[in-house]
Formats: structure tokens, sequence, C-alpha cells
């Protein structure tokens, strides 16, 4: 495409000498004769490059358009055209976002070379911004990276309900990014300057959740001394994200429901009904049709929240997006902690490839996390993954327990067993104790001591997040 340049100029045998001669270059001109016009010219036309005289008479100056050009049309550069002795300007103009600028007298050869340059430089950003959103496009959304045609699934998807008001239903295993699509909604709305508010539906307590959710008037109950505003008044005009919403108690999921359905609701304790713009994005690793048929899920509340439903697959079903995010990790991780610059060796890539991944993402997240730090040389090796022999696997198969004695293999088994199924109750209530406990029928302190026993950290079941 041709390129097309704006040229600014009061004096008109200027003008005239500079419009011909950049014609002539074979560019598409349009001239302005003062900052006015030159102003009104780049809100109707879009120009590759301004070619400015700093003085422009009365009115606006070269700055002023120089301002204005950056402020319409970002991409497009400013050249300008300084007074002999006016250093100081044409830096400052620098600073201010022009491209170049050719003090006067000049000639012919010198606008031609620095109108070249100046378009040449800019369509190479141009095509370099190109280039990233279309890599961007090709493997993630906002925060998400998914090389894989399920992901790319994904992507589209969200691409196409994110700005709308639509009600989402994410749905996945602990650890596939439910909390992750629900920001990437948010970000990518006209909501998102407005707040997004999370709330873990498993780890508040039952007595409190309504207060959490819709707020309190002073002196609804005993302890509340204040009134309180809730999650829901809170996300006003933005989003508000009901993470695992599988574990709402029965009595919770109708009042949601009623807000779903109204847009409004009461403070506990309160009779005036208040009216929220919220957009709902929910989230649960329970299989909520099962948790509907079983009674435990409302079915008008499930159908109210999956308007549009998201599934995310687990990660061992998508293992070609293994590579890269285990290379994202490594990145972040390595610039967060100043690391030197450490890469995954061949081995590494295959085994991680060859995991199961019972924790997903979050998963890979740490251990990848681990190995940069714990590993030695500026390759990741296979050992430093710490995955255990591909058979054994974390929680993915069966451990390897081939040759072993009967007591023996039980252990190992079990000990498996009992890690992976309580990380996931731990993972699903937010490393809160006491709702892990009681969603899986233990009481707290052997839960407690079961933690000590298996050596479970925080970190094991992602707490950092
Ligand atoms: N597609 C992805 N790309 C990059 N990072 C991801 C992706 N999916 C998950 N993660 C990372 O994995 C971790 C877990 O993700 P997230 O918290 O969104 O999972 P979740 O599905 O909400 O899990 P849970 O059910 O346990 O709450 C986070 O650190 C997140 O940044
Ligand atoms: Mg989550």
């Amino acid at each position: 495409m041709t390129p097309r340049i704006l040229v600014v100029e009061d004096e008109r045998a200027i003008q005239l000498a500079l419009s011909g001669l950049l014609r002539r270059q074979g560019y598409e001109v349009e001239v302005a004769g003062s900052g006015d016009d030159a102003l009104a010219a780049l809100v109707d036309g879009a120009f590759d490059l301004v070619l400015t005289d700093l003085a422009l008479g009365r009115g606006p100056d070269g700055m002023d358009v120089l301002r204005g050009a950056k402020e319409r049309r970002p991409e497009c550069a400013v050249v300008m055209i300084t007074a002999h002795g006016s250093e100081a300007i044409a830096v400052e103009a620098m600073k201010a976002g022009a491209e170049d600028y050719v003090p006067k007298p000049f000639d012919n050869d010198e606008i031609r070379m620095v109108v070249q340059r100046a378009l040449d430089r800019t369509r190479l950003e141009r095509e370099n911004r190109l280039l990233r959103e279309q890599i961007q496009r090709q493997y993630g959304f906002e925060n998400l990276i998914g090389a894989g045609p399920s992901m790319q699934q994904v992507f589209q998807t969200l691409q196409k309900v994110a700005e709308t008001d639509l009600t989402v239903l994410v749905l996945g295993e602990s650890g596939t990014g439910k909390e992750l699509v629900a920001q990437a909604l948010h970000n990518r709305s006209s909501r998102k300057d407005r707040p997004f508010v999370a709330v873990n539906c498993a780890a508040i307590s039952r007595e409190l959740v309504e207060s959490e959710l819709f707020g309190h008037e002073k002196g609804a109950f005993t302890g509340a001394d204040a009134r309180r505003v809730g999650r829901f008044e809170a996300a006003d005009g933005g989003t508000i994200f009901l993470d695992e919403i599988g574990d709402m108690a029965p009595e919770t999921q109708a009042k949601v429901l009623r807000v779903l359905q109204e847009r409004s609701f009461e403070r506990v304790g309160g009779t005036k009904p208040i009216a929220v713009d919220v957009r709902v994005v929910a989230a649960t690793h329970r299989n909520l049709p099962r948790e509907v048929a079983q009674n435990r899920f409302r079915e008008d509340l499930y159908y109210r929240l999956k308007v549009v439903e998201i599934g995310l697959p687990p990660l061992r079903d998508r293992p070609e997006d293994v590579p890269a995010l285990a290379q994202r990790f490594l990145e972040q991780v390595s610039e967060r902690l100043g690391l030197e610059k450490k890469r995954l060796g061949d081995d590494s890539l295959a085994r991680l490839a060859r995991h199961g991944w019972p924790g997903n993402v979050r998963e890979l997240h740490n251990v990848i996390e681990r190995a940069a730090v714990l590993s030695a040389g500026a390759t990741i090796e296979e050992s430093d993954l710490n995955l255990g022999s591909d058979a054994r696997g974390d929680a993915s198969g069966p451990a390897n327990i081939d040759g072993l004695v009967f007591s023996e293999a039980k252990k190992i088994a079990v000990e498996q067993f009992e890690r992976a199924f309580l990380l996931q109750a731990l993972r699903r209530t937010g490393g809160n104790i006491s709702r892990a406990a009681e969603s899986v029928g233990m009481v707290r302190q052997s839960l407690q001591q079961k933690i000590r026993e298996l050596g479970l950290r925080s970190e094991d079941w992602g707490n950092e997040s």
C-alpha cells in the first residue's frame, strides 16, 4: 500500500516544494496550512507519517501537531522540521514521540532519506506487532497458554463470549486453569477496569456465606457490629467469580439463584433490595450434572449458570501443551528469582510429556519451579524433575510395586492414593484444613496428622496462587 503522508507547513512555497518532492517519490500526500487544519486532518485520515514544521504561525504549533498525532494515531510516525539552532526543541520533540527531525535549511536528499527511514521503521514495528499478536492468538489467550486443538477451541469460545454479559460456567479438574479463564473473561470485557471479585465458595463457612456474598446490616446477628458490603455489591460494574460453586450449601444456592434471576438482593438483616450490575462466572471441579442427579446441586441454578459452559480438558489429555507451558513457567520463575538462564533437556521434555499430571497445570508449574531452583547446571535434567520412575508418577498410574512383598507394595500404593486424594481436597478448599477435612468426612486432627505423615507442604496444594 502506498504510504500516506501529511505535510504541515504554513509557508506556501515550502509547502509546495515538500509535497511535490514527496509525490515524485510515489507517496500519497495531503497538505495542511495550519496546526488546526493538521489536527482536523488527523481525525479524518489515516496517515503513515506526518512531516510538520515546528513554527506554524498562529494557533497550534508543530509540538501540538505531534502530540495530537500521537494521541489520535499512535502508529503514525512524525518528523519535525525545526529552525536552525533549535536543538533543544528537537530533543523535546523526540522525547514526545517524534521519529526524527530535520533542521532548516534542508535539502531534498535529506528529506527523502529521513522520511524513508521513518516509514521503514514504523512498518517494521507494525509487522512485528502483528506477528506477536498472531503468535499470541495462536498459542495463547491472555495468560492462558495452549497450543493444541482442545485449548484452541476454548480460546475461540472465550473470544466469542468475553465481551458479552453471558453467565459462564467453567468446568475442569483441579489445576486446569479455571481461575485463569475467569480472569481472561474479565480482562477481555468492557468491565476490565471495574472490579474482579473472586469468591471461594468452598472456603467460606456455611454460617457466614450469605453475609460474605450479600453483606449485612449492623446488628443483623450477634457480632455484626457494623454494616458490611458483600461481594456481589463489591463487584458492581465488574465480574464476580464464584469458585467451587459445586460446594455451595443448598440454602445459599437458592439465594444465588435469586440474584441471577433478579439481579438484586438484600443484605442479611436488611429489607431494601440492592440492584447490582455484575457478570457472573462460576467454576467447579465437580461433575455438576452428577451432583444435580444426586440432588446435591439445584437443577435450576445449574441451568442458570451454564448459559455458556467451558470445559477445560485435563493436562494428560493434551500433552502437546506441556512443552510450551513448561518453557513459559521456566522463563517466569527464572525472571522472578533472577536465576541464570536454564533450558529443559530433551530427556526432561520427554519425561514431562509422559507424566500423568494428576494435579494438572498447577503440578507442572510446581515441578518446573522446583527443578529450576534445585538443578545444578544450565540444563534441567530428567532427574531434576523428581517425577520418579516412569511407572510410578505422582498419582498418575499405579506405583511401581512389581517384585515387592505384599505388605510393602500395599503401603506404597495406599500412601500414593492418600496423597492424591487429600491434596485434591486441600486444593479444592484453597488449603482450608477444616473445610477439607469436613468435605472428605475426616476430623481436622486426623487430616493434620496425615499431612505431617505424608510430608505434604502448602506448595503441594498450590497455596502460592
Ligand atoms: N493454560 C494455562 N496457561 C498458563 N498457566 C496455566 C494454565 N492453566 C493453569 N495455569 C496455571 O496453573 C495454576 C492453576 O491454575 P488455576 O488456579 O486457574 O486452576 P483451577 O482450575 O482454578 O484449579 P483449582 O480447581 O484447584 O482451583 C496457576 O498457577 C495458573 O497460572
Ligand atoms: Mg481455582
